[in-house]
């Protein structure tokens, strides 16, 4: 084909589209993903209801998403213990379509956004996709907040929005709500908003708290959440937010007209209806973390605390050999965040043991290890 050079804006121009490879090996823990598929009575349901829009599909969806919205307060309130009304609940084709209309009502041009990294990496994409300025406060070596670092640059940079990831990612390490509730009334004195990015929330540890909670406290608080993880929906692009429903309003301000299919909204419906089994592996899968956690460290590894369904550990001297000699025995996992870490999701207990005896065989050469390690995070 001939050259064409389009007239892209400057600031894209030589820039590549986000994600992690999606290679085709037997295991695959590179993206959080619940590793448990729906069971054939969850599918069977999904497909009647998809059979059931489908005579609708010449008509627009519902704009307002209102069952949808529905059953996801009725699902945080219990999941939270805090009272949450369809008025709170805001929901897109996943978390970052969330997150993207958030930074089109809160960020924008002369708006500064403040984050936390290492973190998540579509943060500065959703800051330069709005004309954010982005601004970071690096966590302390352990991947805790720095909190007197992090209040002095809410009050030296005034950002409108405040992202943090609790649990962490790519770190798993959680915020506990005490540091949260500064961190909510430092933002709020500087006029912004925190967002606290809740993706892996279901996964906490016993006596972690959701922030949820704590938004009767803190109306300039957002919680995001996503059905791609616990729920085991990835593949469906549910994710959604529970706020001031003044919130919410501004959010509904920025989303495009009819943004969530009926398709997906009538699948999220009926996946909400099997909340039970969709989670009914949460326990083996925090269990199997923690196992995790405990194979890597009797092998010399250093493990950052997880409240996720994933591992960050390290440190290496080349992290990418690593990476490499698993894809070559079938393992793909995350090559993410600071430059001698790697990051594993938990998959079935089957699978975990592949990623164990893989790395066993990986890494009998030290010299892919870093030196002097044994500190511990
Ligand atoms: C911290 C965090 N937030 C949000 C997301 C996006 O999730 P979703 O699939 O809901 O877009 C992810 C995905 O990995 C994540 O790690």
């Amino acid at each position: 084909m001939a050259e064409f050079q389009p007239p892209v804006r400057e600031d894209l121009r030589g820039l590549t589209p986000y994600g992690a490879p999606q290679l085709d090996v037997d295991v695959r823990l590179n993206v959080n993903e619940n590793p448990f598929a729906p069971s054939p009575e969850l599918a069977r349901a999904l497909g009647a209801s998809v059979t059931d829009v489908a005579r609708t599909l010449n008509r627009y969806p519902d704009r307002e998403c209102l069952e949808l919205r529905q059953a996801l307060a009725d699902y945080l309130s219990q999941e939270s213990s805090a009272e949450c009304g369809v008025e709170s609940i805001w929901v897109a084709n996943g978390s970052n379509e969330v997150m993207s209309h958030i930074m089109a009502a809160f960020g924008g041009p002369g708006r500064v956004a403040l984050s936390f990294p290492p973190t998540y990496s579509m943060y500065p994409e959703y800051a330069r996709e709005s004309f954010t300025t982005m601004v970071s406060v690096p966590r302390t070596a352990d991947f805790r907040i720095d909190m007197a670092a992090s209040i002095a640059a809410i009050s030296d940079h005034r950002p409108s929005v405040v992202l943090l990831a609790s649990p962490n990612n790519p770190t798993g390490t959680a915020v506990s709500a005490d540091d949260i509730a500064v961190l909510a009334r430092a933002t709020a004195g500087m006029g912004g908003m925190l967002v606290v990015d809740e993706a892996y929330a279901e996964f906490r540890r016993p006596g972690q708290p959701s922030s949820v909670a704590g938004l009767a406290d803190h109306p300039n608080m957002i919680v995001t959440r996503t059905m791609s993880k616990a729920f085991a929906m990835a593949g469906a692009r549910v994710g959604y937010a529970a706020a001031h429903p003044s919130v919410i309003d501004a959010l509904r301000v920025v989303r495009l007209p009819y943004h969530l299919s009926a398709v997906t909204q009538s699948v999220a419906c009926t996946a909400l209806t099997f909340v039970e089994e969709l989670q009914s592996n949460l326990q083996l899968l925090r269990d199997e973390r923690d196992r995790m956690r405990r194979d890597l460290e009797s092998r010399g590894f250093v493990v950052a605390d997880s409240d996720a369904n994933f591992c960050f550990f390290g440190r290496f001297r080349d992290r990418r050999r690593v990476w490499e000699g698993l894809v070559d025995r079938g393992v793909l996992i995350r090559e993410t965040g600071p430059d001698q870490w790697l990051r594993v999701s938990v998959g079935t207990p089957q699978e975990n043991a592949r990623f164990i005896e893989a790395l066993d065989e990986v890494v009998v050469d030290s010299d892919l290890m870093s030196d002097g390690d044994g500190g511990s995070t």
